[in-house]
């Protein structure tokens, strides 16, 4: 069940949304059309789906890369508001391939800020993950502890938040930074997705084993410093993701001085591996069965919020039960996708 979305103020902004063809940046782009803004959405399609494209929605297909693009579509539209999340987002392929981590979420990120800087925008809106913080001591991270990113994936994030608070205060620019955890789910009307058939995300990848009649997974280690061995991450529902968002909007127009701002976006709450896939078994007609392999490269024990702060800016989540949701979400995606 799902709560009403908080109402937000100032729905003349116009809102650009990179990466709005990809399954975050579709299910932002379906709240924030629902609440009234004017969004458009530049996105190469990479990653992301044509079927993710929205009615009302203006779609510009192109890089941000590409200077001439990016010009031609600030010349088109005003802009008040950049949600930034184009960016490639594969652990494993940053392992093999840092140099296109660095190029496609660093580089990138700077030549959008300082377009965005050139063209007046006034508020800048940067997807990071719980990635920049790496292995801690600390059972919950907070914002503030220092950050020691294991992955090229997670090291590009964080060079990149970096270098855009300078570039935001270069500007007069507010910056919000909103680190997620792990991100799983789909909004009920199953319109946009996660069209990635090879995620290595665990729910995800759990859910199309189960949507496609396979029931035995592999546990990725289960010798981690934690209470049954396995990693306990802090999974999060996508509209969760999405509000986060909207809630940006609303702190920027309701707040008299703008500060920069870094939130982690989580529940608070970690989830181990085997208490996952007894949750998942208690929501589904049929047992998943795991078998113990290998850790991979990159794992950490813990990844799981501190979300004081966030909460203390009155974002909550949109769910009695989120994990239900997420489960139930992702199982019925998966079949659609699988046309099951
Ligand atoms: N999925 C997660 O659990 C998670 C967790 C933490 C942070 N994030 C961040 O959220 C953002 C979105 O992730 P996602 O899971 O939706 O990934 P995704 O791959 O589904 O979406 C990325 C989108 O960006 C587009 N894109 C990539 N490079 C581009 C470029 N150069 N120019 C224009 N468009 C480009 C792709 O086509 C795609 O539509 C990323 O910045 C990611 O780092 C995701």
């Amino acid at each position: 069940m799902q709560r009403a979305v908080s109402q937000v103020t100032n729905m003349n902004s116009n809102i650009l949304i990179t990466g709005g063809c990809g399954y975050i940046g579709s299910h932002i782009a379906l709240l924030l059309k629902k609440q009234g803004f004017k969004i458009i959405v530049i996105d190469n399609l990479s990653t992301g789906h044509r079927d993710n494209m929205l009615e009302e929605v203006i779609y510009e297909i192109g890089d941000i890369a590409d200077n001439n693009f990016l010009a031609a579509v600030f010349n088109r539209h005003p802009v008040d508001i950049v949600m930034h999340l184009a960016a490639k987002t594969s652990v494993e392929e940053s392992i093999q391939h840092p140099e296109l981590y660095y190029e496609e979420n660093l580089l990138n990120s700077i030549n959008l800020i300082k377009v965005c800087g050139q063209q007046a925008v006034k508020h800048f809106i940067f997807s990071s993950t719980a990635a920049v913080y790496g292995e801690t001591t600390q059972p919950t991270v907070h914002e503030n502890q220092n950050l020691y990113p294991m992955h090229p994936y997670g090291k590009s994030k964080y060079i990149t938040e970096l270098a855009l608070s300078h570039f935001a205060q270069q500007y007069a620019m507010q910056l919000t930074i909103l680190r997620y955890f792990n991100v799983a789910g789909h909004d009920q009307s199953l319109r946009v997705g996660n069209f990635n058939r090879k995620s290595g995300a665990l729910i995800p990848l759990i859910c199309r084993h189960i949507a496609l009649n396979k029931f035995s997974i592999t546990v990725n280690g289960n010798d981690f410093d934690t209470p049954d061995g396995t990693c306990v991450r802090d999974y999060i529902h996508v509209m969760d993701i999405a509000n986060a968002h909207s809630m940006a909007i609303t702190c920027f127009y309701s707040s008299t001085q703008q500060k920069n701002l870094i939130l982690n976006v989580g529940y608070g709450k970690g989830l181990s591996i085997l208490e996952l896939i007894q949750l998942i078994n208690s929501l589904s007609d049929l047992p998943l069965c795991y078998t113990i392999g290998n850790r991979r490269n990159g794992d950490i024990p813990y990844s799981v919020a501190d979300n004081t702060l966030i909460k203390s800016l009155a974002w909550t989540s949109l769910f009695q039960n989120p994990y239900k949701e997420i489960i139930l979400s992702e199982i019925a995606w998966n079949k659609k996708l699988y046309k099951i």
